[in-house]
């Protein structure tokens, strides 16, 4: 087994989906699975809640990342370091202005896409329809494949204390942010969540939903 659960690849039958752009990423290839049998984990340049939603993901079985480049940058400032990640996850980066790694959502790897943490800007952009990130770009394509989308939104309160690389601070999202996750509540395949526990929760859902299992170890 693998560090995220999966028999290696090297040996068995290689699933022809996404294979390519996962060669083209420095990716291993996975081995054949069933259809939509995969988590795609998008995850923004947000530190609010980041420790956490990577902890959450890490509990989950057959996940692969997807950053946007503020993610690249913002992960490292909080000692979480991409390589370590790779470790665990396939990770895909931000760097096609099409969103390339999309095209493994069309090719049916991914069941559910989460966006975990989300920044206010991602949240914005979702809510608006707006596809030029690859979190973005993944969000959208999912909902127009009917593809269930979560996202774990950070500016839901008037008052919210996060995590800053050095202390924590305090801070009071504008009418804008608070706005634009309620116009995101009413996107379709869209399940918007406001605190690691009720994104646990509707994970917990999901997994059950498809009749999947956490991973019960966390190494
Ligand atoms: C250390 C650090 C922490 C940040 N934390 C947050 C955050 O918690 N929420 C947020 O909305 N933006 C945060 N930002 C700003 C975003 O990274 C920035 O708006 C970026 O353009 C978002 O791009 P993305 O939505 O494509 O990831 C942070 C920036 C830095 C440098």
């Amino acid at each position: 087994m693998t560090t995220n659960g999966e028999p290696p690849a090297t040996g068995s039958k290689i699933d022809p989906r996404g294979a390519a752009l996962a060669v083209e990423d420095g990716e291993p290839p996975l081995a054949a699975a069933p259809p939509r049998s995969r988590i795609a984990w998008c995850i923004t340049g947000s530190g609010h809640f980041l420790e956490e939603s990577l902890a959450l993901a890490s509990r989950l079985p057959s996940v692969d990342l997807f950053l946007s480049a503020a993610a690249e940058e913002v992960l490292p400032i909080y000692k979480l370091h991409i390589e370590a990640l790779k470790e665990r996850f396939r990770v895909f980066r931000d760097k096609t202005a099409s969103g390339v790694p999309v095209g493994m959502l069309y090719d049916d790897v991914y069941h559910t896409v989460v966006v975990a943490p989300a920044t206010s800007n991602t949240v914005a952009k979702c809510a608006f329809g707006i596809s030029d990130s690859l979190p973005t770009n993944m969000f959208a394509q999912a909902g127009k494949l009917g593809i269930p989308g979560i996202v774990f939104a950070c500016d839901t309160e008037p008052v919210v204390v996060t995590k800053s690389p050095h202390d924590w601070v305090t801070l009071r999202p504008r009418r804008i942010e608070l706005d634009n996750v309620e116009r995101l509540r009413g996107i379709d395949f869209c399940h918007v969540v406001a605190s690691p526990a009720e994104l646990e929760a509707v994970l917990d859902a999901r997994m059950k939903e498809l009749s999947l299992a956490w991973n019960t170890s966390s190494s």
